[in-house]
Parts: structure tokens; C-alpha cells; sequence
């Protein structure tokens, strides 16, 4: 069944909750209905796009691939990553996220940012915008702090990680995804909060789980980051799957008696 915002926060203290990320039709119909919430990450950019952050995905690229992804997984919870620049003051994040609510099927969107970002959070809220928060290591960040910084490494870093979660949940968002966090600070800033707190490379203490589709089934080769399971070796498997492919078109095994009219 289809998750709702209310599931969502009833699952807090109750069961954990898993997201994936998912940028089409293909590979959203695989998840649906086993993941709880699917994402539409402007991590496209990077293992969709092939650009090396996330920083130049545009809202009419997250429309099309939201799209794509609401096509596939009808019975999922689906959320929109806002990217970058498009949240910058409260009318330009309400008229995308508008935007976002008029031309998908999106059930929330997400938005980059804590204390500073509140304001942004309540206005899309206030206005029937349902939002997921996201605080820790920010990829829209990437350039600006010249690389991924893992946060939460000493405590008055942790209580400021705190006070980012609860001005989230306070200014309206029905969950947050703490990214890139030492251990301690993703269970500290779960226990902050009554909304669910989802992790990304912020140990097991939380309330769930997110990772990128493509990392979390070896798509994505190039490097693995620390705290990626890989649930298949995807890469792997296609790179011999089309090894195959050509060694049988070369040998004029393909396509044989029964693959042809
Ligand atoms: O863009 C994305 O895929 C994300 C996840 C890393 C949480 O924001």
C-alpha cells in the first residue's frame, strides 16, 4: 500500500523506513511497492548525467525525470529533490515548487539546508507543499565547501546539527534526511526530533535508510563511497551481459531459429 505523510510519521519509534532513489519509469517499477519512499535525486546529475556534482541539474530535468519515475511506481511515495538555486527566497521556491505540484505526480519535495532554509520550508508548507528536509553533508554545497566535509565530528558541531533538525520539523517538514554524519550525531539528532529522521552515511541509529539506486546495485563504478552497500554487482553483470551480446552477434549465434520471423 501506497505510504502516506501520516504512515510516514507513524513509522517513527515503530519500524524503520526505506528510500531509494529512482530516475525513470525502468527502474522505478523494480522499486515500487518494496520501497517505502522513492526519491528523485538531483544526484542524477552525477550517475544519470554523468557530471561530477549535482549542482547543474535544472527543475525542468527533476519535472521530466519525476515524471518518469511517477509513470513507473504508482504505488510508491514519490519526492522531488528541489536542485540547486531553486529555493533561493521564498517566491522563487514557492513558483518551482508549484511548478513541481502542477506538472508531476510528486508526493513531497526536498529541499537542501536547516536553520537558514526554515523560512523556505515553512512558506512551501503553508502553502500545501509537503517537504522533506536534509541537513549534514550538503551536495548543493559541494563547491562552495570545496569538496564532501562529513559533519557531526564534535559536539557543538552535533548540537548545531540539533538545532538545524528542529527548525526543519518546526517550520513544517514531515521528515529529514541527515546525510554524511558521524553516528552519534545522526542518533542524537533522531532522538531531537519527532518527525523521521532518514539516513545517507549516518549509521544505523536513525529511523531509516537512503541510498542511490545506482550505487546501491553496483551500477555505478567508479568509486564506492564508505558507506555504500552494494546489493548487486550490476556493472559487472551488464558489462559481461553485452560481452556476450557481441561474442554471439560475432559468431552469428544471434539470432538463432526461434529469434527470427
Ligand atoms: O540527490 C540525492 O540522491 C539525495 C540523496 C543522497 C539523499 O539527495
Amino acid at each position: 500500500m501506497k505510504q502516506t505523510i501520516g504512515s510516514i510519521l507513524k513509522a517513527k519509534n515503530n519500524r524503520k523506513l526505506t528510500m531509494i532513489t529512482a530516475y525513470d519509469a525502468l527502474f522505478a517499477r523494480l522499486f515500487d511497492g518494496k520501497a517505502d519512499l522513492i526519491l528523485v535525486g538531483d544526484s542524477l546529475n552525477m550517475s544519470f548525467a554523468g557530471e561530477k556534482d549535482t549542482l547543474s541539474a535544472t527543475i525542468e530535468q527533476m519535472i521530466y525525470h519525476t515524471n518518469a519515475v511517477c509513470n513507473g511506481a504508482r504505488n510508491t511515495f514519490i519526492i522531488c529533490d528541489m536542485p540547486f538555486g531553486t529555493y533561493t527566497d521564498e517566491k522563487i521556491a514557492l513558483e518551482n515548487a508549484i511548478k513541481v505540484f502542477r506538472e508531476t505526480g510528486a508526493d513531497a519535495v526536498k529541499i537542501e539546508g536547516g536553520r537558514s532554509k526554515a523560512h523556505i520550508i515553512k512558506t512551501l508548507c503553508d502553502n500545501s507543499i509537503a517537504v522533506v528536509g536534509h541537513i549534514g553533508l550538503l551536495p548543493q554545497n559541494f563547491r562552495s565547501e570545496g569538496g564532501y566535509k562529513v559533519k557531526g565530528k564534535d559536539e557543538e558541531n552535533i548540537k548545531s546539527l540539533i538545532e538545524d533538525a528542529k527548525a526543519v520539523e518546526s517550520a513544517g517538514a514531515f521528515c529529514i534526511v541527515v546525510e554524511g554524519v558521524k553516528e552519534e550525531a545522526g542518533e542524537a539528532i533522531a532522538k531531537a526530533v519527532n518527525v523521521p529522521v532518514i539516513g545517507i552515511g549516518a549509521g544505523v541509529k536513525v529511523d531509516g535508510q537512503v541510498l542511490v539506486w545506482s550505487d546501491m546495485l553496483g551500477f555505478f563504478d567508479e568509486f564506492t563511497p564508505k558507506f555504500v552497500r552494494k546489493y548487486l554487482d550490476g556493472a559487472t553483470l551488464v558489462k559481461n551481459a553485452v560481452e556476450s551480446y557481441k561474442n554471439d552477434v560475432e559468431n552469428q549465434n544471434f539470432p538463432n531459429e526461434n529469434e527470427k520471423y
